[in-house]
């Protein structure tokens, strides 16, 4: 089961505290924890991307308490105040145009002319970021390319020797990222599938989302492999071969497969598994991993993304 623990007064003033000299703060969200740093502090986001070994061309999102803090970043049209009003806080990013008198350095945003912005729904990260009263540039909390941290202690083997501290709020209920919707040029554009379906959009705002249009990376850090564990991974599998431990849907490979991401075939629960369940197989050190197929409806869709990428040939 997910629990959300709050983290106590006393880790709050000293995350704040870290913050403010412009060290790294892991932050839980409901999604997976961030990596986190002052946003209008150039100095605080390179510590970021050096921790990660992220490509700076690879912009950050900034976190927000509500959504009028959200206004003074990034310029809103009618879709994205639908947006931010049906599913903040929650598992939604917003890239917008970026406000003129915006306080996200260029860093944060890597020189591009949009601002990656989220109100994530965790009560401890929330109340973080209103003491602290500027935004936080977060990613997920791992090396570039590898999976998601979605419990404190996965921050601390991903990442334990860069961070200054560790905000430990539970493990994340979503498990796997936000999806991104970039409201500009008076189009809504699907960057990356994530907590919130596709499906939950499209009924809010009574259109089809579209998606990105012709070459080049349209969410720069959507690159062929990521969220990759180190064993090889097989998508799809009836059966195990040889040397594989299977990861299981809905009990489909039938009782051949070491983990199950839901017995019961729901979606939702088998998202908050996931990272961590590869983690798990990971550790068991096998060499490769069979992935019984995953329905692509709802956050579904989002996990077959994160899955591909897994699987993708490394770079
Ligand atoms: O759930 C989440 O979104 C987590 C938690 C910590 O909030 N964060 C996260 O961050 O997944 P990260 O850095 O791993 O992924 C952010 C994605 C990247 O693919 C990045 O390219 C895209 O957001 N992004 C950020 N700002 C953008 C912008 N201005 N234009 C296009 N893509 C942007
Ligand atoms: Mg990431």
């Amino acid at each position: 089961m997910t629990e959300r623990t709050s983290p106590s007064d006393a880790a709050l003033t000293e995350a704040v505290r870290v913050l403010g000299a412009g060290g790294l703060v892991a932050i839980p969200t409901e999604t997976v924890y961030g990596l986190g740093a002052d946003a209008t502090s150039p100095s605080a986001v390179a510590r970021i991307y050096a921790a990660k070994g992220r490509p700076s061309f690879n912009p950050l999102i900034s976190h927000l308490p509500d959504v009028a803090a959200a206004r003074r970043e990034g310029v809103f049209d009618a879709t994205a105040e639908k947006l931010a009003a049906a599913f903040w806080p929650g598992p939604l990013t917003l890239v917008l145009p970026r406000q003129a008198e915006g306080s996200v350095c260029d860093l944060a945003c890597a020189g591009l002319a949009s601002v990656g912005l989220r109100v994530p729904a965790h009560r401890g990260t929330l109340e973080l970021l209103r003491r602290f009263g500027r935004p936080v540039a977060a990613p997920s909390a791992n090396r570039s390319g590898r999976i998601s941290p979605t419990r404190a202690a996965d921050v601390i083997a991903e990442l334990g020797g860069e961070v200054d501290f560790v905000l430990d709020g539970g493990a994340c209920p979503v498990g796997l990222e936000s999806t991104i919707v970039a409201c500009l040029d008076g189009k809504a554009t699907l960057l990356r599938p994530g907590g919130v379906p596709r499906e939950a959009i499209e009924a809010v705002l009574g259109q089809t989302l579209q998606m990105p249009q012709g070459g080049g990376i349209a969410a720069p850090g959507m690159m062929a492999s990521h969220y990759a564990p180190r064993a090889a991974v097989r998508l799809g599998a009836t059966g195990l071969e040889e040397g594989e431990t299977g990861l299981d849907f809905a009990n489909r490979l039938g009782g051949a497969a070491a983990l199950d991401l839901s017995p019961s075939g729901d979606l939702i629960e088998a998202a908050a598994h996931l990272y961590e369940y590869l983690r798990r197989l990971d550790a068991l050190g096998t060499s490769g991993i069979a992935v019984a197929p995953i329905p692509e409806h709802g956050i579904g869709a989002a996990i077959n993304d994160r899955l591909r990428r897994a699987a993708a040939p490394r770079g």
